[in-house]
Order: C-alpha cells, then sequence, then structure tokens
C-alpha cells in the first residue's frame, strides 16, 4: 500500500482542505487515515464499519481481543454510538474537546470489531484541530488507537508514525509533535454513577473528582508491588510502551541511585532530572545522562516520555536506570507508562 503524507500546520489552508476532503473520503471508503490529536496521533478508520475497524487491527498488529476507541466531533454525538446519562454531560462539559475517555454501554451503531465483542464502548472527542477537522470532513465516527506498531511506545510526532506505519496505511496527517504527549484518561461510568480511572492522563483524579467525587482507581493503573519485594518482573505480558534495552525504575536518592547504577556492568543510561545532571555528570559521562525534565514540571516529562523511549534503543546502552515517579495527579500517568515501560522492574533502594 502506497502511504500518502500531508502536513497541516493550519486547517484553513487551501491545500490542508484538501488534504482533509481527501482523507474524509478515504475513511468513508474504508480506508485508514493517520491523525495527530492532543494526546497522541491516532491510527483512524470508519467506526461505523465493521471491515474498515477490522483493518486497523491487522496495520498494528494488535490482539483483535483489545477494543478501539471512537472519536466523535461533539461530546453530544456520544449518544448516538453509546447510552450516556447526566454523568457523562457533567464529564463532556467539563473536559471535552479534551484528552479523556469515557466508556458506557454501546448502541447498536457500533459494530463489534471495534468494541472486540464488549457491552460497552470507549468515546471520546479530541480538541486538536486537525482531528476536529477531520471529524468534519469524514462526517462519520472514527475509531482510532495509537498510531504504533503493537507494543512500542504511541507516536508523539509524524516520524514515529513513520517509522511505524509506512506502507500499512493510507495516509498520514503530520500535524506536528502532541502537545500532551501521553494517551487519555479513560474513565468507565459505573451503574451507581461513580467513575472507575482504566488509565491515567492529563485529565488528572482531582480534576475527576471535582466534577464526579466518587473515583475508583482500578488496581492494574497502579499494579503495586507485593510489600517487601525489590524486584518483579512478572513477564512479556506486561510489558508494553517497552524499549529493547533493558529498562530499571529506581526509587531512591540520586546518591542511592548513583551508587546502585555504579556496581552495574556495561554501558549504563540514566534519565534523570534537569536539576540533576550537573551530579550525575561527575559520576558518569554526560552522554550518557540522559534530560527527562524539570523534577516538578510532569508536563514536559509526559511531553518527552515517548520520544525517550523510542530514542534509548538507538543509544547502544546495555542498561538504563530511570528515577520512579510519584502517583500523584499527572505524575500518575508517568508512572503507569514507566511501570510498563521497566516491565514491573522497579528497584526500592
Ligand atoms: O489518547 C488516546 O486515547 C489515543 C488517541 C488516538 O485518541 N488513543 C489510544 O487508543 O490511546 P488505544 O487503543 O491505544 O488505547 C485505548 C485503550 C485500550 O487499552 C483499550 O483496551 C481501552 O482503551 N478500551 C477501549 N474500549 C474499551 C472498553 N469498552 N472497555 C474497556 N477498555 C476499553
Ligand atoms: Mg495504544
Amino acid at each position: 500500500m502506497k502511504t500518502e503524507i500531508y502536513e497541516i500546520r493550519c486547517v484553513d489552508s487551501e491545500a490542508a482542505q484538501n488534504a482533509l476532503a481527501r482523507a474524509g473520503d478515504i475513511l468513508r471508503r474504508g480506508g485508514l487515515v493517520v491523525f495527530p490529536t492532543e494526546t497522541v496521533y491516532g491510527l483512524g478508520a470508519d467506526a461505523t464499519d465493521a471491515t474498515a475497524a477490522s483493518r486497523i487491527y491487522t496495520a498494528k498488529g494488535r490482539p483483535s481481543d483489545n477494543p478501539l476507541i471512537v472519536h466523535v466531533e461533539a461530546p453530544e454525538d456520544a449518544q448516538k454510538y453509546a447510552v450516556t446519562n447526566e454523568v457523562y454531560d457533567r464529564l463532556a462539559t467539563a473536559f471535552m474537546p479534551g484528552p479523556l475517555t469515557v466508556i458506557m454501554p454501546v448502541k447498536p451503531t457500533i459494530p463489534s470489531t471495534v468494541t472486540a465483542g464488549l457491552s460497552t464502548v470507549a468515546v471520546r472527542c479530541p480538541s486538536h484541530p486537525v482531528a476536529r477537522a477531520l471529524l468534519c470532513a469524514a462526517g462519520v465516527p472514527i475509531a482510532a488507537p495509537s498510531a504504533n506498531l503493537s507494543g512500542s511506545p504511541s507516536p508523539t510526532c509524524a516520524r514515529h508514525v513513520a517509522e511505524d506505519m509506512m506502507g500499512r496505511v493510507d495516509m498520514i496527517l503530520d500535524g506536528g509533535d502532541s502537545e500532551i504527549g501521553l494517551e487519555s484518561t479513560i474513565v468507565k461510568i459505573e451503574e451507581d454513577g461513580s467513575l472507575t480511572l482504566l488509565r491515567p492522563g492529563a485529565v488528572t483524579p482531582s480534576m475527576l473528582m471535582e466534577i464526579v467525587p466518587e473515583l475508583h482507581i482500578a488496581d492494574a493503573v497502579l499494579a503495586a508491588l507485593p510489600e517487601g519485594q525489590t524486584v518483579l518482573s512478572p513477564g512479556m505480558k506486561y510489558r508494553h510502551y517497552a524499549p529493547k534495552t533493558t529498562f530499571i525504575l529506581l526509587d531512591g536518592t540520586r546518591e542511592q541511585i548513583t551508587a546502585y547504577a555504579k556496581k552495574r556492568k556495561g554501558k549504563i543510561g540514566i534519565l534523570c532530572y534537569k536539576e540533576d545532571f550537573d551530579f550525575f555528570s561527575t559520576y558518569f559521562p554526560a552522554d550518557q545522562c540522559i534530560i527527562w525534565g524539570k523534577r516538578e514540571d510532569t508536563r514536559e516529562q509526559a511531553k518527552r516520555l515517548f520520544t525517550l523511549l523510542r530514542e534509548m534503543d538507538k543509544l547502544s546502552f546495555d542498561c538504563i536506570f530511570a528515577p520512579l515517579p510519584p502517583r500523584e495527579e499527572m505524575g500518575m500517568a508517568l508512572y503507569n507508562r514507566m511501570i510498563r515501560a521497566a516491565a514491573h522492574q522497579i528497584v526500592h533502594l
């Protein structure tokens, strides 16, 4: 398959309008279009077309039991595809368009290929202008997972998408770097009106609880280590976003991290906060210390994380150590992605 790429920086230009019209056409005919969103890039197909949606699984190499998110142009469109309620309306008013996905009972308008046979569907209204313009041009809801090959980090720029998807999709719309860099927050509305957080993201727990006070965190989000255990490596099943280089999270001070890393043989990489770069680079060669972002700036860390995970494998380290993020607020989203990237290898120092 030949993949066309169009760069869109301003949706109003004539060239952009032409590209968007063509992309809309491809989607309506059952094709695949990769598009930017404020979180990560999505690999889109017409969500009402079972055959089109099934092509997504093939292009990504994704297991067919992992359901897709349905993207809608306006929050109120959700009711065409899901049984919405008053809790949804409140969440939509507070956070949409934006980086929140809501899981609700599915309506028959969405084929089971999209929901992987579940009785629920995930709905999201993205805020990125190109995503919005594409939804408008297509005139159909767009089923889209992240536009990476299954198992690799979600793409946050068109270059990442091209690495994974050239020849596998009809079109890539290049909208520049993703503003957030981590996938959307996913919540499920329970029958009693409470929320369960299934994936943390830029809409943080405290933001959600301001709108819906009762919020449960699903166990898998933080996948706590059994007490007293230092390293846990439950195997490939849990390895996502995974660099091929051994990646280990260290929970300790920078002095403890240095002492631990010094004992390790081979070429060591240290992912560090900006403030700690001078410290680490007195113990390790500067080109082995990779700056993640400022310590308190979890938004900046989020934006850089998936690029760093992709780049790590190109740096020929034998092992990379990174600090364990705090579990609060945006830190929870980082923690959730980092423990998966590290295949749950955490050492408490
Ligand atoms: O930010 C995002 O959400 C990006 C952009 C493209 O919108 N999309 C994204 O999609 O991250 P994906 O497929 O990579 O992640 C969606 C997650 C999967 O873990 C899937 O299992 C879950 O949502 N999911 C989808 N429908 C679900 C449902 N009905 N019940 C429970 N989980 C569901
Ligand atoms: Mg994904």
